[in-house]
């Protein structure tokens, strides 16, 4: 378990989309922060000890059946609330304002007028623009808190009761769209909970190794690097807490991108001196994989050969008690499994399930995405790897239809380093949630030269997406979409033709297979 910092700020959701938001809002500010459930007591809270409290939004209204709520104890810890949108409303609702449907919904920017003499606003001008979404209204303040803003829909569209340290706000300062929202949490945590902006890269970094140092100890640990900007960060943090008790294991399948292994080789044996040992396995995977053209039977080998090659390793290896695991704060709040201790089965390395006793080490486990690239960098990552797009555990296997050939194989991997290098030179490559190249087992007529041609087209694909459940096809420039497709068909040998993917998810999926 990676050690958490001494100051911090919970955030208590309400099930809405906005805590982790209001989180990473939080971390930006340079204060550690992270998610609870509303169940949580009072006392549990007490004992983590936190320097302030913010109730989250969410979608519910406070006079339903059923509607999440909070231990009122909460109230008197003498910790520093700030309640946003719902949690402002549950507040007034738990002790003695009033919240009622005023039928003046608001949703999007507003104005806010703000009253003088509060901390929430200080260094404020008087009018804000600010993001509202909600149907309920506080109408009345609990005893002892004055009303520090209005809104045309909000009579109470702030409040704070210094004395108790209790502070409300009606709109959403997380939201990009409250121009001012970042000042206004700021004021909350520097002066209403006295935090210091502390939590910076450098402090991760230095948590994250003193914690790793302390559960490694002097044993031995594995990492299986996968080519993907996690585990390598989770590997060279490592690395920097036990030196060459670490050892990372790199299964190359075959079904990689071009260069893709050169730089994992370069990266982390040559330039960071980490043992690494590189499986070789191409022919092993594609013997396997001979002759297989159905999806899911390409993933069910790819993953057992994976697991085969990578515990082989481990054996190999005596005396190895830690597995490093990329798990990121998502997986964390999702799986809701705190301090996983020691695994059995199903869980992921580079994708894929690996059914081996090993304690885990979970560097990154405290981290969102954006801050583990944020260390990679610190750490001296290669762009390269620190903004790499995701990449599927089976690799070019998914992404070549039909039968996997060293031929076929040849052919993706030359087109989507095409696809790769365009996209990059267009300055699109980090906006793009995925691009890459697709190749069917269709042929068609072409002509080249003067010659009829019978060969491949290659597909691509290119989607924004937040996290992979949904996907829009990007709008390349026109001029980008004829780069790509003249740079296939001049560059790589039996293509002949190229065409754009313009399938949203749902009901297409991102990858063809
Ligand atoms: P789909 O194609 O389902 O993909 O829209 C969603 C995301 O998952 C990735 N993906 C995989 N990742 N093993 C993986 O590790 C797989 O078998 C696999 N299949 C799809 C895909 O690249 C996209 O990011």
């Amino acid at each position: 378990m990676a050690k958490k910092p001494d100051q911090k700020i919970l955030v208590i959701d309400f099930g809405a989309q906005y805590a982790q938001l209001i989180t990473r809002r939080i971390r930006e500010c340079k204060v550690y922060s992270e998610i609870v459930p509303h169940t949580i007591k009072a006392a549990e809270i007490k004992t983590l000890k936190p320097s302030g409290i913010i109730l989250s939004g969410g979608p519910a209204s406070v006079y339903l059946e059923n509607t999440p709520t909070v231990d009122t104890d909460i109230f008197k810890l003498g910790i520093p609330i700030l309640g946003i949108c719902y949690g402002m409303q549950l507040m007034a609702h738990l002790i003695g304002g009033k919240v009622t449907k005023t039928g003046q919904n608001e949703y999007g920017k507003t104005t806010l007028t703000i009253n003088k003499n509060n901390y929430l606003f200080k260094h404020l001008s008087p009018k804000q623009t600010v993001w509202m979404s909600h149907q309920d209204s506080v109408v009345k303040a609990p005893p002892g808190f004055k009303k520090t803003a209005l809104t045309p829909g909000a009579p109470v569209a702030a409040m704070e009761n210094r004395t108790d340290k209790l502070y409300g706000v009606q709109f959403h300062p997380e939201v990009n769209h409250t121009e001012k929202g970042l000042d206004i949490l700021k004021n909350f945590l520097y002066e209403a909970c006295n935090c210091l902006p502390s939590w910076t890269t450098v402090s991760m970094i230095e948590e994250a190794i003193i914690a790793i140092q302390k559960e490694v100890g002097k044993n031995k640990i594995i990492c299986g690097l996968s080519g993907g900007v996690d585990s390598a960060v989770a590997a060279l943090l490592v690395h920097k807490a036990v030196g060459d008790q670490l050892t990372c294991v790199f299964v190359d399948h075959g079904l990689l991108r071009k260069g893709e292994a050169e730089q994992v080789e370069a990266t982390f044996r040559q330039h960071f001196h980490i043992n690494l040992i590189h499986v070789n396995a191409k022919k092993r995977f594609l013997s396997k994989l001979d002759g297989v053209t159905d999806p899911e039977k390409k993933r069910v080998i790819i993953g057992e050969e994976f697991i085969r090659v990578f515990e082989a390793e481990a054996e190999r290896m005596e005396n190895v008690d830690f597995l490093v695991q990329g798990t990121l704060y998502p997986d964390v709040i999702e799986s809701g499994t705190k301090d996983a201790a020691r695994i059995k089965t199903h869980h992921n390395v580079g994708g894929i399930p690996l059914d081996i006793h090993f304690s885990l080490v979970e560097p990154l486990r405290l981290l969102f995405k954006d801050e583990v690239r944020v260390v990679g960098e610190e750490l001296g990552l290669p762009e390269e790897i620190v903004w790499r797009q995701p990449f599927p555990g089976p690799g070019l296997a998914v992404r070549i239809i039909g039968e996997i050939t060293e031929a076929r194989l040849e052919i993706l991997r030359e087109a989507d380093a095409i696809v790769t290098e365009e996209i990059k030179r267009a300055g699109l490559y980090r906006e793009i949630w995925q691009s890459f190249a697709v190749l069917p087992t269709i042929k068609s007529v072409g002509v080249k030269g003067d010659k009829r041609s019978y060969a491949y087209p290659i597909a691509i694909r290119a989607v924004t997406s937040e996290d992979a459940m949904t996907a829009d096809w990007v709008r390349l420039p026109y001029e980008v979409l004829e780069k790509l497709s003249a740079r296939i068909i001049n560059e790589v040998p039996n293509v002949n033709r190229v065409v754009y993917d313009i399938s949203t998810k749902p009901p297409s999926t991102i990858e063809w297979e």
